[in-house]
């Protein structure tokens, strides 16, 4: 039997070891590692001399925006932005209209997402007042996980009441699969938004003095109890402060199954860059960028492992949603977020390549525990025998600068437009397939919709 595809001598790069050596792949799968250099014959090979070649990278945290806000995003421009970024796999989020929160809903955005994408794909479903009896069949339709909005954020859907919470988690942790929060809490960002409107600010810093880091303290702190209380296992969706590194550590501690995520934004950016670099409405993110020491302590927890995920929280929107003209206009006005799936590996690798974080590290952080926390382990997430064939390989000395006219996405609106970066992705292969060579989209949308192993 013939090989398909060989990725040859390449620095392979796990999250215990970096070694010389050649990936042989066939029927989408990896056959083997080899190390001797006898290598059999095969239809395709790269050769991956001078780079690194990583487990295919997980960005468990975009907003795709199907259906209902294509206007936004869709699967073909989303992924291809992955593709291009580095990105083998994608989780997206269902604030989306209709939110994903009934199997019709669930079935209706698979079908839209069908044959459109160029990288592989999981979708998460959103818990919601009154649907709790549709936890069971979302997960049998295929969910990866849950979502809840503790506060709220764009596409305003609001949580349960608590009491139906726990109830709901009883549920999920029938279904052995995890409920992630967007862990703000509603009735101190309300409050304070409305206060600081009151006293007539409109400054970029409004907005972050609008959600302060109690706010996710007091929601990560109520989510864990809840989660023990259920025995429902947890995410806390895109971490941006350092009380809150803390609360997961002492609940991972306590036995919760509790995990983290964070973002780039959250480990590179600070709140003053938003007047510094007169970035404003393009830095405007739920929740807020904070303080340098709220990055220093979200890198503390990235590196010691309490935070076990990076997702990108990809939300992108038009120009005008993001005042992209008047940035320092009203902050009350523009949309947060942007898109990230495209801008992330290089960023990250930027941070590697400054010796922030090693690469086998990175690859624990963007592949294996995205794969674990979303039961897409052992398929996705690492290079063994038999997983898929889902490849990243990294040129670390390749130097850039981002580019928002090069975007795939259709929001070209992000705050990363001129950063130089040292490190990105040159080939991103999903399956055995390439579908990113040179930076360039390739090949066709052959992406599948994932289903979670449990
Ligand atoms: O900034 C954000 N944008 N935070 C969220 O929680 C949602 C996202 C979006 O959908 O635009
Ligand atoms: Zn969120």
């Amino acid at each position: 039997m013939g090989v398909d595809l060989i990725v040859k001598n390449g620095t392979i790069v796990s999250t215990a070891a970096s070694y010389r050596g050649h990936v042989l792949v066939r029927d989408g799968r990896v056959l083997e590692i080899m190390v001797r250099d006898d290598l059999p014959p095969a239809r395709e090979v790269i050769d991956a001399a001078g780079l690194h070649v990583l487990p295919g990278l997980i960005d468990p945290h975009v907003h795709f925006r199907v259906p209902g806000l294509e206007y936004k995003e869709d699967f073909d421009t989303g992924s291809q932005g992955a593709a291009c970024g580095g990105i083998t796999t994608v989780i997206d989020m269902p604030n989306v209209v209709p939110p994903t929160a009934t199997v019709e809903a669930f079935q209706a955005k698979a079908a839209a997402a069908r044959g459109r994408s160029y990288v592989d794909y999981g979708l998460y479903a959103v818990i919601v007042e009154g649907n709790s009896d549709q936890i069971l069949p979302l997960a049998d339709a295929g969910v990866v996980g849950y979502k809840i909005f503790l506060g709220e954020t764009v596409g305003a859907i609001p949580a349960p009441q608590d009491g139906e919470i726990i109830d709901a988690w009883r549920i999920v942790a029938q279904t052995g699969l995890r409920c992630g929060v967007h862990a703000e809490d509603n009735g101190i960002i309300l409050y304070l938004r409305k206060k600081l409107q009151a006293q007539g600010r409109t400054d970029p810093l409004a907005h972050l003095e609008s959600r302060p880091a109690v706010a996710e303290a007091e929601a990560i702190s109520r989510a864990i109890l809840f989660a023990r209380e259920a025995g429902s296992k947890l995410m806390i969706f895109h971490m941006s402060a350092a009380e809150g590194v803390e609360l997961v550590r002492r609940g991972k501690d306590s036995g919760v199954d509790v995990m983290g995520e964070t973002a780039p934004h959250y480990l590179i950016m600070e709140a003053e860059d938003m007047v510094r670099m007169g970035l404003g409405s393009l830095l405007k993110v739920n929740p807020p960028v904070r303080s340098r020491e709220h990055a220093e302590a979200l890198w503390r927890g990235l590196l010691d492992g309490t935070i076990e995920v990076i997702g990108t929280d990809h939300a992108p929107h038009t120009p005008e949603e993001k005042m992209a003209e008047q940035p320092m206009g009203d902050i009350w006005k523009a949309l947060a977020g942007w898109p990230g799936v495209e801008t992330n590996v290089p960023l990250m690798l930027t941070q590697v390549s400054a010796g922030r974080m090693s690469l086998n590290h990175y690859v624990k952080v963007q592949a294996e525990g995205a794969a674990r926390a979303w039961n897409l382990w052992p398929r996705k997430g690492h290079l063994g025998r038999g997983a898929d064939a889902d490849i990243t390989i990294v040129d670390l000395q390749r130097e850039g600068v981002i580019d928002k006219d090069k975007l795939h996405s259709k929001s070209k609106v992000t705050p990363f437009h001129g950063f130089r970066v040292r490190g990105m992705p040159v080939y991103t292969i999903v399956r055995g397939h390439v579908v990113m060579k040179h930076g360039e989209l390739y090949g066709d949308p052959i992406g599948e919709l994932l289903r979670p192993i449990v």
